[in-house]
């Protein structure tokens, strides 16, 4: 067991993971000139490895749990080496898969800085400073929205978790019994409600299942030609409910959707909660933060209505991963929600106590999330994070328009950063049921053969049955001539597929 390293005073403790000032200062100094090196090098690489899953587990030494310790300085090379060369890079500029933002260089910085120091945000005693820096990165947040700063809020892992909250805080609310002592099971009256429309984000399935509602309790509403609730149809289920007995208590509005962008019309839905008493949540996890931009559509700056907002640092902040974010607009909402005050927590219990974040969501001992966050917001301040955002809208309008005028791509939608297409090979015509079936096939395969080949990543939407190519740009290292290329590329690869699967029936004669 040896405690002690080379020869020194054996008085004194020296454990296998500790590690000496001038060790840290030199391998921290390494690592930092390696990260510099690969951020700038992330243009010319491929935006995915493009390998198997054999191949990068085989790149990863397969052996046992070692026996015995390495020295830190070749672990560290390792480990970056083995990131750079195997990652998906959503730090790339052609990278507009999902809504995963490129991370914000100081955020990088100011995670290794919360590591360092490792409050725990879950009480202030433990975490002084971090707990004010996240109070008040929760009010910039508001800020930042529209918001009312005087709102509660706490940073989560991400848009589930913050949506999450949402929900909790609204079943505690508005149930009209003790839910949190009782259960669910002690529903006294008919089946708890809530509305969503068809487009919302699967974080709801997982919420009214995870928390005992079941998913049957979800009214899906149908929407628009725009693909946003219709409004007149939620009216239409409240009544229906409520005169089946049911207990509507929530409706969930959606500011950004995640296939096509689209906003809900937030002003209407919160009116409509207002006259049936319902809490009024808003899904803003991908685009709350366009509120910030200075022509931001009404229909989203109306999440400003809403009880609790869901919002996720890590997309249209570019907040390394994980940070989401919940406000909820009665500060109150979250400690009835999750406080216990257990007697082992010797922290200030009264009401001048300082805030103890354990209390106000799901986590006990919490990381110092904020702190990212709180960098990024200090570097660009609003009206940096307000260009950035209409910069990343505009470049993806830009790529409807390009997409428009190359042959063989149908633009389909564009909302916010979103633009939606296919590839549609000229001498197709689309409509029939046969072709339409196999313009999806096509265009499933040429997305997996564009993110296998690194040159850029897109995802997918399905939009009344036809599979699309979907680009999302929440990157500010994304530029125009990114968008100007990418049509081209999508169209190389779709002749090469199309060539490869077209079915006879199709393939004219000559
Ligand atoms: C509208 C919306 N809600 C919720 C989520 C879930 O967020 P996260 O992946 O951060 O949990 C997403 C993710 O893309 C989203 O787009």
């Amino acid at each position: 067991m040896a405690m002690t390293k080379h020869g020194e005073d054996p008085g004194q403790r020296f454990a296998p993971l500790e590690m000496s000032p001038d060790e840290f200062r030199t391998l921290g100094h390494q690592l930092v000139d390696r990260v510099a090196e690969f951020l700038a090098g992330l243009p010319k690489r491929p935006v995915t490895p493009g390998e198997s899953p054999v191949a990068v587990r085989t790149a990863l030494d397969g052996d046992g749990l070692p026996q015995r310790g390495s020295d830190p300085g070749l672990l560290l090379e390792e480990a970056a080496s083995l990131l750079f060369d195997h990652s998906t890079l959503n730090g790339h500029p052609r990278f507009f898969g999902y809504i995963t933002s490129s991370p914000a260089p100081v955020g990088a910085l100011g995670d290794l800085l919360a590591a360092a120091v490792n409050p725990n945000v879950g009480g202030w005693t433990l975490a002084p400073m971090a707990t004010e820096i996240e109070l008040q990165t929760v009010r910039w947040i508001a800020e930042l929205l529209g918001y009312p700063p005087s709102c509660g809020g706490l940073l989560v892992s991400g848009g589930n978790m913050a949506n999450f909250v949402g929900l909790l805080a609204a079943r505690r609310a508005k149930a009209g019994w003790d839910v949190r002592a009782a259960g669910m099971a002690a529903n006294p009256g008919g089946t708890l409600r809530a509305y969503a429309s068809t487009e919302t984000h699967t974080w709801l399935q997982k919420a009214a299942d995870l928390f005992g509602l079941g998913t049957d309790a979800v009214r899906w509403i149908p929407t628009d030609a725009r693909l946003r609730m219709d409004a007149a149809a939620l009216r239409d289920a409240i009544r229906t409910d409520q005169a089946a007995g049911d207990r509507p208590f929530l409706v969930v509005g959606t500011a950004g959707s995640v296939s096509t962008g689209a906003i809900d019309p937030l002003p209407e839905l919160a009116a409509i909660c207002r006259e049936h008493g319902l809490w009024f949540h808003v899904d803003g996890a991908y685009s709350g933060f366009a509120a910030a931009v200075p022509d931001a559509p009404p229909d989203l700056v109306g999440l400003r209505e809403a009880d609790s907002v869901a919002v996720d640092p890590h997309k249209w902040l570019y907040a390394p991963l994980e940070a989401g974010c919940t406000l909820v607009r009665n500060p109150r909402a979250l400690l009835d929600t999750f406080s216990y005050r257990p007697p082992y927590y010797h922290l200030d219990a009264s009401d001048e106590a300082p805030i103890n974040f354990y209390e106000h969501g799901p986590q006990n001992s919490r990381g110092f999330r904020a702190l990212k966050v709180w960098l990024g917001l200090r570097q660009a301040g609003r009206e940096g994070y307000a260009g950035m955002i209409a910069e990343d809208i505009a470049l993806a309008r830009s790529l409807h328009r390009h997409v428009d005028a190359c042959p063989g791509l149908e633009p389909r939608t564009q909302d916010l950063s979103i633009t939606t297409f296919r590839y549609v090979p000229p001498d197709l015509e689309p409509g029939d049921e046969a072709v339409e079936t196999y313009l999806n096939r096509l265009n499933s395969e040429l997305l997996t053969r564009l993110q296998e080949s690194g040159e850029a990543y897109i995802s997918n939407a399905v939009v009344g049955g036809a599979f699309l190519l979907r680009a999302c740009v929440v990157n500010f290292r994304t530029s125009e001539a990114d968008m100007a290329a990418l049509p081209g590329i999508v169209v190389r690869i779709g002749a090469e597929v199309d060539a490869e699967l077209r079915p006879r029936e199709f393939v004219k004669a000559g």
